[in-house]
């Protein structure tokens, strides 16, 4: 089985990176024969800044690799030192009904929030369905909003096959429906473009406020509060803190007398806990950058060797050679 993953390099990792791509990823790599790479070329849709790329996607590495990405049992690579994804993307592209790109909600959202809709950003899923199937990839471990670009890469694939002959394998996506979504700290769907994310790494005094200024609503400290489970405190604690801890404080808010203050103190304490072997981990890689470039490097070899074939398979295929 072929596990693929992409990750764009448009910022810090946060909470729903982690639990809902980076965790599921680095799992999956026990499972099956894992890709996983960086999305540079993606990230060029929506940033503009070299050097805020090049640190970025640094920093993607680094938190990867910190999380526990094995580069002995999986292939990790950065997408543009395999330029045969971007001449798939245009062999794909041909194919792809326009109405297909503009029903993508992902698209729509992002040009709902102010990006300028570049080609790029429009075309933004045929890059991905290349990044699929150039390493004949079955499964696609993503969070929910990455389902649909999922099923247009299916499209694509097929449509492909049907008018050239059977090339390319239909990939399945992976959505793990624990943590489908995980919420940020205004209670919508945790996600940079919102501004509500908790970082896995950053400066303590910081994350801490972050986390501190969770949004609740204004209900007094001894009111019992039904609806705990609802509460984002309790849902993120459910993600980082050890088996029993969230539903111990859900109860507490339930029976009523239990302050906000001391639920986020305590979420605080446990996402800190969470992660503080990666925390040491991430400060030995950020000390030795040459390990760390060699692993993109020797990656990139071994994804082009995967890709190089599958890409002349559907040359051939389409008539190009
Ligand atoms: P952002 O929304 O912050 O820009 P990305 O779109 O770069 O995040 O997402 C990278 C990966 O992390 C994708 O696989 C995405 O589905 C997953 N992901 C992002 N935010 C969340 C979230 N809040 N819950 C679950 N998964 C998420
Ligand atoms: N679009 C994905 C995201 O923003 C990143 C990505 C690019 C990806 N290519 C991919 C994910 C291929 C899975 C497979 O999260």
């Amino acid at each position: 089985m072929r596990i693929l993953s992409g990750i764009q390099p448009s910022g810090a990792l946060h909470l729903g990176n982690y639990f809902g791509m980076m965790r599921p990823a680095i799992e999956l790599q026990e499972q099956g024969e894992a890709f996983y790479f960086i999305a540079d070329y993606h990230s060029m849709t929506s940033v503009f800044d070299a050097e805020e790329r090049r640190q970025n996607t640094l920093d993607v590495a680094l938190d990867f690799l910190a999380c526990g990405l094995d580069p002995e049992r999986c292939v990790f690579f950065k997408q543009s030192d395999v330029p045969e994804h971007t001449e798939l993307a245009w062999l794909l592209t041909t194919l792809t009904p326009m109405g297909l790109l503009e029903r993508c909600v992902s698209y729509k959202d992002k040009v709902a929030r102010g990006l300028s809709p570049n080609h790029g950003l429009f075309a933004y899923p045929v890059l991905m369905a290349a990044d699929i199937l150039i390493y004949d990839s079955n499964v696609v471990p993503v969070g929910k909003d990455q389902k649909q670009h999922i099923e247009v890469t299916r499209d694509v694939a097929m449509k492909f096959n049907q008018l050239y002959g059977e090339c390319f394998v239909l990939p399945e996506p992976q959505i793990r429906g624990d943590v489908a979504v995980v919420p940020g700290t205004d209670g919508q769907k945790m996600s940079k473009s919102y501004d509500n994310t908790i970082n896995i790494f950053g400066d303590e005094k910081r994350l801490k406020k972050r986390i501190m200024s969770l949004v609740m609503d204004s209900r007094g400290m001894e009111e019992p509060k039904p609806d705990a489970d609802q509460n984002i405190a309790i849902q993120l604690l459910k993600l980082v803190a050890p088996e029993g801890v969230a539903q111990e404080c859900e109860d507490q808010l339930r029976a009523g007398g239990y302050g906000y203050g001391t639920l986020k103190k305590s979420l605080f304490e446990h996402y800190w806990e969470c992660f503080r072997e990666q925390r040491q981990k991430r400060s030995e890689l950020a000390a030795n950058l040459d390990y760390v470039d060699s692993i993109l490097a020797e990656g990139a070899d071994k994804a082009r060797a995967v890709a190089r074939p599958v890409l002349k398979r559907a040359r051939v295929a389409c008539g190009l050679e």
